[in-house]
């Protein structure tokens, strides 16, 4: 076992506020390792294409009040745990994972839905802890500068400015905010730079778990 985590690849997490630029910097960052001749993936939290997925595209597109907040938010947390598995293996085996959203998403969306802070955090423990959390921050008002926001279920100012309260209650060591108002290739430099430190860093350190 411990053979197989030499050398391992690192668990890069972006997370943010909708409309914090966090899926293009994803992307860009993603290319920028590959071209650094990096091995590394990409995945996304929800993962709308499995059963499980498939559920919470649904509940995400509806406006109709949920009732049972808790049971959905158990569904968003088996959504991670089904792809889990697969990502820690290849992990494991060298293959760094870009990964847009996770644990932290689930904590400070369903939070802002009224859910109790210790509870959230209890329910996404054991999951693999990520490496690094590079935290897109930005002001709500800044955010809706950006255009309207989409229609989906949470995409209202009230709503976004709790989730950003909420993410400032949940940052620890292996968080950088970054300051999402800088301009793209800014802010892709800075994820560039943490992520290939961060690669460097975990290589020969067992993966913690949340
Ligand atoms: P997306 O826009 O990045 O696809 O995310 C979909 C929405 O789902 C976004 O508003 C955040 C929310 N969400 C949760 O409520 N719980 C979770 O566990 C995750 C990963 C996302």
């Amino acid at each position: 076992k411990e053979k197989s985590e030499k050398n391992r690849g690192a668990f890069i997490l972006l997370e943010g506020c909708d409309r914090s630029g966090k899926t293009t910097q994803a992307q860009l960052l993603l290319q920028s390792l590959k071209d650094k001749g990096q091995n590394v993936e990409f995945a996304r939290f929800p993962e709308r294409s499995s059963e499980i997925g498939k559920v919470i595209d649904q509940y995400l597109k509806s406006t109709t009040n949920e009732k049972n907040l808790k049971s959905m938010h158990l569904l968003f947390t088996a959504n991670r745990w089904e792809l889990m598995e697969d990502i820690v293996k290849k992990i494991k085996k060298g293959t760094t994972y870009v990964i847009d959203r996770y644990a932290y998403s689930g904590i400070v969306y369903s939070m802002a839905n009224g859910l109790d802070k210790e509870w959230c955090i209890r329910m996404e423990s054991n999951l693999p802890k990520p490496d690094i959390v590079l935290f897109l921050d930005l002001s709500v008002e800044d955010a809706a500068k950006r255009g309207e926001y989409g229609k989906e279920r949470y995409e209202k100012k009230a709503f976004q400015q709790k989730v950003r309260d909420n993410y400032h209650q949940l940052i620890e060591d292996n968080w950088k905010v970054i300051d999402a108002t800088q301009t793209k290739e800014e802010i892709a430099k800075q994820l560039l730079d943490l992520s290939l430190k961060t690669i460097e860093e975990s290589k020969n350190k067992p993966i913690q778990t949340i």
